[in-house]
């Protein structure tokens, strides 16, 4: 494949997107495929992410292609190591601090972007903050290591749909648009890291695979700190993570024509859980596959029902997505 890449902007519309094994092989061809400025999804402990080289402006605008994004949202640059961090943004004590306690894992830390970094300004979007995030999923930090250098990665869907969290997830939405997929079965988390702004007081850009409440037990009270996901109009709730079926939440008991997915014990006769049992963080492992799974049950014209589900810990994490899912569709 290697040759198809050295003009990645003249790449044919459609590709064959290789499945690759995360062996030795399959990661040294995947490091090939990104140094020639192609596209590999890569699993991560939260969801599968679409890297590609983030020095390499081609490549990352590669990215926004197969995703299908309206516009240049910045990327989470994922890093090896601390010192590969370092080189990119400034750390300061607190940022040493929840880096030393949460890396690598399901955190992404907003800091000063380093005027030396070179990043493709595209993965900042003009910014001068920078996402940064150290994955622990043993494929991801492989494929960093075996890259060398950091790599942009949103998760690897099409624009607004749900988040892929098993490479046949991703290729069903993305395949014939990117050059391979590391397989690394499902993902642990199963749903994005939190997103914590240290750029100035601590704030909570997203809820995520991190609880905030343990990110406030080394760092004192945490804003809620804007949407990450719309910088530029606070407030207004994107629709996103959108299955086909239209969703109803806080659902104690199901309508007619609705999948009702339960959460806890108290939802039997529920047709899917999130979990039997009302674990928050099996809940946020099946999240994503739950909803694949209710769009397919629901068929067309059907819809889909939500059971409530506790605002703590991961549980704030899920809810965020529920109400994305729920949101008004564009
Ligand atoms: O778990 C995850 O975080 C996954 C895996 C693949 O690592 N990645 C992920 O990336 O969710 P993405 O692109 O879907 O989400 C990145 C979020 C966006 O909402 C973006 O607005 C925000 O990070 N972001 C990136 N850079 C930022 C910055 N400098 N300031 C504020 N928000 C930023
Ligand atoms: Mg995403």
């Amino acid at each position: 494949m290697g040759a198809d890449h050295s003009s990645p902007t003249l790449r044919h519309m459609s590709m064959e997107t290789h499945l690759l094994v995360p062996d030795d092989h399959g990661l040294g061809r995947a490091a090939t495929i990104l140094r020639a400025g192609g596209l590999v999804a890569m699993p991560t402990e939260t969801v599968y992410g679409l890297a590609a080289d983030a020095r390499n402006g081609a490549a990352v605008a590669q990215i926004f292609a197969a995703k299908g994004r309206p516009r240049f949202n910045p990327l989470i640059v994922h890093v090896a190591d601390l010192s590969m961090a370092r080189d990119i943004a400034l750390f300061d004590a607190r940022a040493e601090a929840v880096a030393a306690k949460f890396w690598p894992g399901p955190l992404t830390l907003v800091l000063p972007v380093r005027a030396t970094a070179g990043l493709s300004p595209l993965v900042t979007a003009g910014l001068t903050t920078v996402a940064l995030r150290m994955p622990a999923h043993p494929v991801a930090q492989g494929l960093l290591r075996a890259f060398g250098g950091p790599l942009a990665a949103p998760s690897a869907n099409p624009s607004g749909k749900v988040s892929p969290t098993t490479a046949a997830h991703v290729q069903e939405g993305l395949g014939g648009k990117i050059d391979a997929v590391l397989d690394g079965g499902a993902c642990s988390v199963g749903l994005e890291s939190t997103i914590l702004g240290l750029d100035g007081a601590p704030a909570l850009l997203r809820p995520g695979g991190i609880p905030v409440e343990a990110l406030e037990a080394l760092l004192g009270p945490i804003a809620a700190g804007g949407n990450a996901d719309k910088p530029n109009a606070p407030g207004q709730l994107a629709s996103h993570y959108a299955p086909d079926a239209p969703v109803r939440l806080n659902a104690k008991a199901p309508q007619d024509g609705e999948v009702w997915i339960g959460f806890g014990p108290e939802c039997r006769g529920a047709h899917l859980t999130l979990s039997a049992t009302g674990d928050l963080v099996q809940a946020a492992a099946a999240l994503f596959q739950t909803l694949r799974d209710a769009d397919r049950l629901a068929g067309p014209g059907g819809k889909i029902a939500f059971a409530p589900v506790p605002d703590h810990g991961l549980g704030r994490a899920i809810n965020d997505r529920l109400n994305r899912a729920a949101a008004p569709r564009p």
